[in-house]
């Protein structure tokens, strides 16, 4: 006898198809099943799994907000779990296995704050690349990455989880983290599926305190929080994870405007909508739901399609679509973008994982290097006074100092939690591997002995800054210092006479006011992974010629937060090198703009033209010259301010940015267009528009340095 194959099971049949084929043939209790992810550790999972009750498992369960060691993933026992979804359930349905891979799996590389120093997608999507290689080999086919909230506060301690303060940066870091996850084919059996988190207004917490309220207005919320995310959806991003905050009062995972009006409708986003961890029952502490029961109807009716962790769904979906809370459409609709997913992935023709893979692809020589040109390209130099950087290789005796200088695990950054510290170069060995002579190194973690050190050698390397724990998750700080006691030791070395190099290693801007007026050389550098320590020695001795640039900006202290280039004016703004300050105590402007980085090249910068191409759209260019002996390559940065309009506007808004390579003593011509879309802002009810008017324009080394000019753009 034969068996008719059903059409869903057809691979060469439309995934739409396949779809509402398999949709028809659940019952709701299966359905429902499919809307929940479960925490992993449960006892009834097996059960569960054979029931169809269940679609998705989170294998992050006791990384408590990705701070703590946990359980590691196998494929073998993800494999065993898929088997009896795919053999043993009545519609053979895989699950989807996911895991918060952020910035690296095995090979952990920059945290995603660092990524977007390097000024340079293809980073970001060479870290999502190897991650998804790696994490794929354990049987992980989703990840809860990129996050792309804008962070205007780094006490904020997933201010390192991020891109940054500006929407077109973290918009184009994000598209590209998107690409790397997902890879050219989906269905590939390395691909993972990207999650846009955390959408929308996490990065406004107000205090810098994480899960706070956020307080945006529409107009804060279209122009500079749903840009990277709406960047992501045209990427094609297969899902996405509603915010655990609310915003004016709407708990975001019961914000039917964002999740349905705004991102499924008019973004035409076709992929599904998870919650946060608990996020549908925290309705109730949110205040907006009595219990359970309603917390999971106002989160179906908004338009979630999963719940991770808690069981709201599961345990009341049932009742609510008896009584007509819920419709069997609104189900119907949620289970089809989930199944969608599934099909993409290609999960229904290739269940399992092959678990020889990981031995193969962990650590592998293409994703070393990887991580570790992703290292160099976000170290951000500061300073360098009389050309103290780079160092000699040979002929001084040098002195490594600091609390940070043979950590391992330190380096990881937030949300690391498959990283082996072992893999963790130490800054210290590369050091001593990249000089001619190991011997002229001395070293010390302490302070008492870093005097005597300093005593002994020609120049100073003090590494200080902040261990991978003090950010990420629920890690926020209301002091954005330096740790206790290290600068004190700096002062210490200063007085002691010689040059001094401080290498700032962090997961957050820090206060540097000290640092900058007394180093003579400063490298910042975001917790770099792996590869962190070749990655600073190849910036540290000149291998490598620095290109990375601030993607946020660094203020004084503390009490200046929220302190951002893409500002408003007011109409009481501050004269440009005026000596007026609106502090008593403080200068109003940042320590370092937005966008700022050296590099131990001279380049120049000349000839800006700006060209009327046609209606609103214009070419912008000018000239790029490296006046050095060295190879460079230079972040040209395109900013713009709209003049007038009816709803007030920036006083610059970064709208390109390009890398140009430049050979020594060649000079470039950098273009880069103008049209509606860059010129034009979203204005009430979320609608874009352009405002016929005149427009400065600045092609410029960061976000408060360059030439300027200016275009009309007629009606
Ligand atoms: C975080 C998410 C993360 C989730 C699952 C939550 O606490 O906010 O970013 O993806 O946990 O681990």
């Amino acid at each position: 006898m034969t068996v008719d194959r059903p059409l869903y099971a057809d691979c060469s049949a439309p995934i739409e198809l396949r779809v509402s084929d398999l949709l028809s043939r659940m019952t709701i209790e299966e359905k429902i099943g499919q809307m929940w992810q479960s925490a992993f550790i449960r006892e009834d999972a097996e059960e569960l799994i054979q029931n169809g009750q269940v679609g998705s498992f989170i294998w992050a369960d006791t990384a408590y907000a990705g701070n703590e060691k946990q359980q590691s993933v196998a494929a073998a026992r993800v494999n065993y779990l898929q088997r009896i979804a795919v053999e043993k359930s009545r519609l053979g349905i895989p699950l989807l296995f996911a895991r918060d891979v952020i910035h690296g799996h095995r090979t952990v590389g920059p945290i995603p704050l660092g990524q977007a120093a390097t000024w340079n997608p293809e980073v970001a999507r060479n870290v999502a690349r190897m991650a998804a290689r790696e994490a794929a080999s354990d049987g992980i086919r989703w990840t809860f990455a990129p996050m792309m909230d804008i962070a205007r506060d780094p006490r904020w301690g997933r201010v390192a989880e991020g891109y940054g303060e500006d929407p077109y940066l973290a918009g184009e870091m994000a598209a590209a983290t998107v690409r790397g996850f997902q890879g050219e084919d989906l269905a590939a059996t390395d691909s993972l599926l990207a999650c846009s988190k955390h959408y929308v207004g996490y990065g406004a917490a107000e205090g810098g305190r994480d899960y706070n309220t956020a307080e945006i207005t529409p107009n804060t919320l279209q122009n500079i929080y749903l840009p990277p995310f709406h960047a992501t959806v045209k990427a094609g991003v297969g899902s996405f994870m509603a915010s655990f905050n609310e915003i004016g009062g709407e708990p975001v995972t019961a914000n039917r405007a964002l999740l349905t009006e705004k991102l499924k409708k008019d973004w035409g986003f076709d992929g599904f909508v998870v919650s946060d961890w608990n996020a549908v029952c925290e309705l109730i502490e949110h205040g907006v739901a009595e219990g359970p029961k309603q917390a999971a109807e106002l989160a179906t009716n908004a338009g979630l399609d999963m719940e991770m962790a808690s069981t709201s769904f599961r345990d009341t979906l049932p009742e609510l679509l008896k009584e007509g809370l819920v419709s069997e459409e609104t189900i119907d609709e949620a289970v089809r973008r989930l199944l969608r997913a599934k099909f993409r992935l290609g999960l229904f023709e290739n269940p399992y994982t092959d678990e020889t893979m990981g031995e193969r692809v962990k650590l592998a020589p293409e994703h070393v290097t990887w991580a570790r040109d992703a290292v160099r390209q976000s170290i951000i130099l500061l300073k360098n006074q009389r050309g103290l950087l780079p160092l000699a290789k040979v002929g001084k005796r040098l002195g490594v100092f600091g609390p940070l200088i043979e950590a391992q695990a330190p380096l990881f950054g937030t949300w690391t939690l498959d990283g082996d510290e072992n893999d963790v170069v130490k800054i210290l060995d590369a050091v001593r591997s990249t000089v001619a002579d190991p011997e002229a190194i001395r070293h010390s973690t302490l302070t008492d002995e870093a005097l005597e050190m300093a005593r002994w050698c020609d120049r100073v390397v003090a590494v200080v800054g902040e261990s991978g724990n003090r950010s990420g998750e629920d890690h926020c700080t209301t002091n954005i210092d330096l740790p206790p006691g290290q600068q004190a030791v700096l002062e210490a070395l200063v007085r002691m006479g010689k040059p001094l190099v401080v290498v700032v290693i962090a997961g957050r801007p820090l206060a540097l006011e000290w640092v900058m007026e007394h180093a003579d050389a400063v490298l910042y550098c975001f917790h770099g992974g792996v590869q962190t320590g070749p990655g600073l020695a190849d910036v540290l001795f000149g291998d490598f010629n620095p290109t990375g640039r601030l993607p946020i900006s660094l203020p004084r202290s503390v009490g200046q937060i929220p302190v951002y280039y893409n500002h408003k004016n007011t109409g009481r703004p501050l004269p440009k090198g005026g000596d007026r300050t609106r502090y008593i105590d403080s200068p109003d402007s940042p320590l370092i703009p937005f966008g700022f980085g050296l590099s131990y090249s001279l380049v120049s910068y000349d000839n800006l033209q700006i060209a009327e191409l046609g209606e609103q759209r214009f070419k912008v260019s000018s000239t790029v010259k490296n006046n050095s002996d060295r190879e460079t390559t230079e972040v040209v940065q395109l900013y713009i301010r709209d003049r007038f309009s009816k709803i007030t506007r920036p006083v610059k808004e970064l709208k390109g940015f390009a890398r140009v390579s430049l050979q020594p003593g060649e000079q470039k011509t950098v273009e880069f267009d103008l049209g509606p879309e860059q010129l034009g802002y979203y204005g009430p009810g979320g609608k874009s528009i352009v405002e016929p008017g005149d427009f400065d324009v600045w092609i410029g080394w960061n976000s408060d340095q360059g030439m300027v000019g200016s275009l009309t753009v007629r009606a």
